[in-house]
């Protein structure tokens, strides 16, 4: 009887202390791309418009700026001078924490500088201590699509093994110098997409008559030695850090129960799982040999790198979730798009403007999934609707839209917290509109605090409240009971 009660008590939907916030990254939100000794980053280089998928996919090379081109990130929305007030509102809807991420440049603005940039270093105190002053969490991701550009063109990038050095000075400065202001952390954002967008993702440009994949998986493995790396440093500085890994998540349905579809699906799943399987379990999954080998590649593994590996695996599984994806062995069936990764146009889902399938019990799907998967602790990161936003005549902005996506969303979070997932936490992308990763779009907005911006860069960047503003610091206040 008692047992039962206890099991009763657990299913009973959020968690006290469950970590309800916002997310958004350096890169897109900074702006101040200069600005006080900062180095260029490969995401500065990536214009909106035409030339964009060009440069995010690694087909220019070497990377150079092209005049009269924009680029979304020079300016963002200039989060590195209005971030008080940013917060201020972000504290208003009583945020629990706050997913940022520092720019590596910022602190080493080549990469591999013998000293680190104490302006840097002094932002970001700043902007923590803003942070603490609110009561808010900082989770800090320490790369988000911005690798120091004088790292792209002294190593090439990860491709690189000298990168894991650099990368560990980097992590180790950040965990020192903001000890006691941040404890959650997470290596690399959205890990997997180096495999799908590779300049964007990793900072890879490739050379004439270089063999992509090779490229890329030995990037891949120079990046799981250094997060396992830095893994261990973060707890040697402070037993309370807990470190994370970050995955694109959403998995890949079968489009139909014939057994190709099947087959294919749980392989695309894989291909970005593999990542996650390193870094939660410590080891190369057993199926990593035949992809290399199918693939034709060999990767370059030291000695030590696997005992690494092995010692020092993440804390927790974090992930983003947008849509749901579905894969067929007909190559005939309809494609649509996706964060980053194209899909099998799924018939029972409606899509975002963007194309991107809607499916909250996909949410609920992937939550179990993973848990099943590692028995780790897990956190949204990332989840939302991009959409175009219109303001009212009387200076509103309605966004219902936003507000059923997110609210379907927590549901099917709600749902798998009681299917027994350990979900310690959810932050909505993009809190404050910003520059969309995918297209450099202003116009693209996820957030609950509108920005005067459009896609060509005018604009006064004034702050105003959405309607889900006030809706998402309902929800909060209820600990996710109040979803109306
Ligand atoms: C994820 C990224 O891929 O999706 C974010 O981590 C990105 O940086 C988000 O902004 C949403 O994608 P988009 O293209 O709509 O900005």
């Amino acid at each position: 009887m008692k047992i039962l009660e206890v099991i009763k008590e657990k299913v009973m939907g959020f968690p006290k202390g469950f970590l309800w916030g916002g997310a958004i990254a350096a890169n897109q939100a900074e702006g101040a791309y200069l600005e006080d000794g900062k180095g260029l980053t490969t995401v500065d280089m990536i214009p909106h418009g035409e030339k964009r998928m060009y440069v995010k996919l690694g087909d220019m090379y070497p990377v150079k700026l092209i005049d009269g081109e924009n680029y979304p990130s020079h300016e963002a929305i200039d989060f590195y001078h209005r971030y008080q007030e940013d917060i201020k509102l972000f504290a208003e809807m009583g945020f629990k924490t706050f997913r940022t991420s520092i720019a590596w440049a910022r602190i080493f603005p080549h990469g591999d500088d013998e000293q680190p940039n104490e302006a840097g270093i002094s932002f970001y105190l700043d902007l923590f201590k803003e942070c603490q002053k609110y009561g808010i969490e900082p989770l800090v991701t320490l790369c988000h699509f911005d690798v120091p550009m004088g790292l792209v063109e002294k190593y090439g990038s990860w491709r690189s093994r000298e990168m894991i050095e650099c990368f560990i000075r980097y992590a180790r400065v950040c965990f020192e110098r903001f000890d006691g202001l941040v404890k959650y952390w997470l290596t690399f954002n959205e890990i997997n997409i180096l495999l799908h967008s590779p300049f964007s993702g990793a900072g890879i440009a490739f050379k004439p008559d270089e063999n992509h994949e090779q490229v890329k998986y030995q990037a891949a493995h120079h990046e799981l030695v250094a997060s396992a790396l830095a893994t261990k440093i973060a707890h040697e500085i402070n037993p309370l850090n807990r470190v994370g890994c970050m995955l694109a998540g959403g998995q890949f349905y079968p489009y139909s129960c014939d057994p190709k579809d099947v087959w294919l699906a749980m392989n695309k799943d894989r291909e970005n799982l593999m990542f996650i399987d390193v870094q939660a379990r410590g080891y190369y999954p057993s199926y990593a040999k035949k992809v290399f080998k199918e693939k034709d590649i060999n990767i370059e593994i030291q000695t030590d790198d696997l005992e690494i590996l092995k010692k020092y695996p993440v804390d927790f599984i974090s992930f983003s979730y947008y849509q749901s994806r579905c894969a067929s062995a007909d190559p005939s069936r309809g494609m649509t798009d996706g964060n980053v990764v194209k899909s099998v146009k799924n018939p029972y889902l409606e899509t975002s403007d963007w194309g991107w399938q809607i499916d909250p019990l996909g949410l609920r799907i992937t939550l179990n999934y993973l848990y099943d998967r590692y028995q780790k602790p897990l956190f949204i990161v990332e989840n939302g609707l991009g959409a175009k936003d219109t303001i009212e005549e009387d200076g509103s902005i309605l966004d219902d839209y936003r507000i059923d996506y997110l609210r379907k969303h927590i549901k099917a979070m709600k749902d798998a917290i009681d299917d027994g997932v350990d979900l310690i936490g959810y932050t909505t992308w993009g809190c404050i509109d910003l520059v969309a990763a995918s297209t450099g779009e202003m116009s693209k907005r996820y957030g609950f605090i509108y920005v005067d911006k459009d896609d060509q860069g005018n604009g006064t960047l004034e702050r105003r409240k959405k309607k889900s503003f006030n809706w998402y610091k309902q929800v909060i206040a209820s600990n996710g009971e109040r979803l109306d």
